[in-house]
């Protein structure tokens, strides 16, 4: 029995010493170690023996046990030993080594402008507004001055969703960003200093024209305002985006919403509106920016403000034309700013 005994724990060391992974160290332990291994079977032959002879071969037999079981052991750390430093020279890595930048983008040229602009009427104490960009017709036109089928209607080529009235009229696609004149009144008192930027829509698609593009609208609204403080804004807008050197001049134009209305126009960046100056680029010193005007008094009213106390003024025009007249930028197609082509995107 002893040397069965002997037998085993030399079989297993034998084995042991060439094994050379963990399963088969594994596979091992169980054959020699395990509930049913080799070494319970001999434990369990050994109940038949006599009582005196089996408690000496029982303390022998334990005695081997652990010598097997601490063979084992120490096999295990060193296989553990050996794979961390295998995997510590597969898995190297150079800490100093510079890293792999992901490609960060950038805000689209359209979206820096419009955050540019909204920044820059900020400074003069102007709150970005969050107003809808489908709206209904009561803010879209009649609240503006322009009843049912008043024909300046016709001045924006408007697009209509398909769908039920509802007390305000039909839904529109804002073919402006009028509309938030009404609704900040009704939602504010003055003194009121409002810029709002958002989507516009109108039936139309050319070089200069896109059937979705972007307006920003301008809004004051107080005691006392007069057109001489919506010419000041309009210079500072026009000198802090355009130059220090640039200037606005009003021309008489007619809008429903404002009385009175003026189509505004900027200097020249090249021959800064000199007329004794031939100029290539704008013919006649100034070019066409925007609308803008007095508030009219039905737009107060509509507003719920009483146009005897109150007066205002309000301007807007496109974000992408804005963006297309900064010197340097060289845009000749509108289009070109939707066409997702990285070669141009990645220019700005
Ligand atoms: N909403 C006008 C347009 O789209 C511009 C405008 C805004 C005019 C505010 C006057 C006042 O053409």
């Amino acid at each position: 029995m002893k040397s069965k005994i002997e037998q085993l724990k030399n079989d297993a060391l034998a084995l042991l010493e060439k094994v050379s992974d963990r399963e088969n160290l594994e596979a091992l332990k169980t054959d020699v170690l395990g509930r049913k291994g080799k070494l319970n079977e001999l434990m369990k032959e050994m109940m038949s023996l006599a009582d005196d002879e089996r408690k000496v071969i029982g303390q022998f037999a334990n005695e081997l046990k652990g010598s097997i079981e601490s063979a084992f052991g120490d096999k295990e750390r060193f296989m553990f030993e050996q794979e961390e430093l295998r995997r510590a020279e597969d898995e190297w890595i150079d800490v100093t080594a510079p890293g792999n930048f992901p490609d960060a983008g950038h805000l689209h040229p359209v979206t820096q402008t419009m955050v540019e602009i909204e920044e820059t009427f900020k400074k003069i104490g102007f709150t970005a507004a969050r107003i809808p960009e489908i709206d209904w017709d009561y803010y879209v036109f009649e609240s503006l001055n322009m009843p049912g089928d008043h024909p300046a209607r016709d001045d924006w080529e408007t697009f209509f969703v398909d769908g039920p009235e509802g007390p305000k009229g039909k839904l529109v696609l804002t073919p402006h960003t009028s509309n938030s004149q009404v609704r900040v009144m009704e939602n504010q008192k003055p003194p009121i200093r409002m810029i709002n930027i958002n989507r516009t829509y109108r039936r139309q698609s050319d070089t200069r024209h896109l059937s979705m593009f972007h307006q920003f609208e301008g809004l004051v609204v107080d005691r006392g305002i007069t057109i001489t403080h919506l010419k000041g804004v309009l210079d500072y807008f026009a000198k802090t985006y355009f130059g220090p050197n640039r200037t606005t001049r009003l021309r008489p134009h007619h809008f429903r919403f404002t009385e009175p209305s003026f189509e505004i126009d900027i200097s020249c960046g090249v021959c800064n509106a000199d007329p004794s100056v031939n100029c290539r680029l704008c013919k006649e010193g100034w070019m066409e920016l925007g609308g803008a005007g007095m508030v009219h008094p039905n737009v107060l009213k509509s507003g719920g403000l009483n146009p005897e106390e109150f007066s205002g003024f309000a301007f807007g025009w496109g974000v992408e034309r804005t963006m297309m007249m900064k010197e340097g930028m060289n845009i000749d197609d509108i289009r070109m700013l939707y066409k997702n082509d990285l070669r141009f995107v990645k220019q700005f």
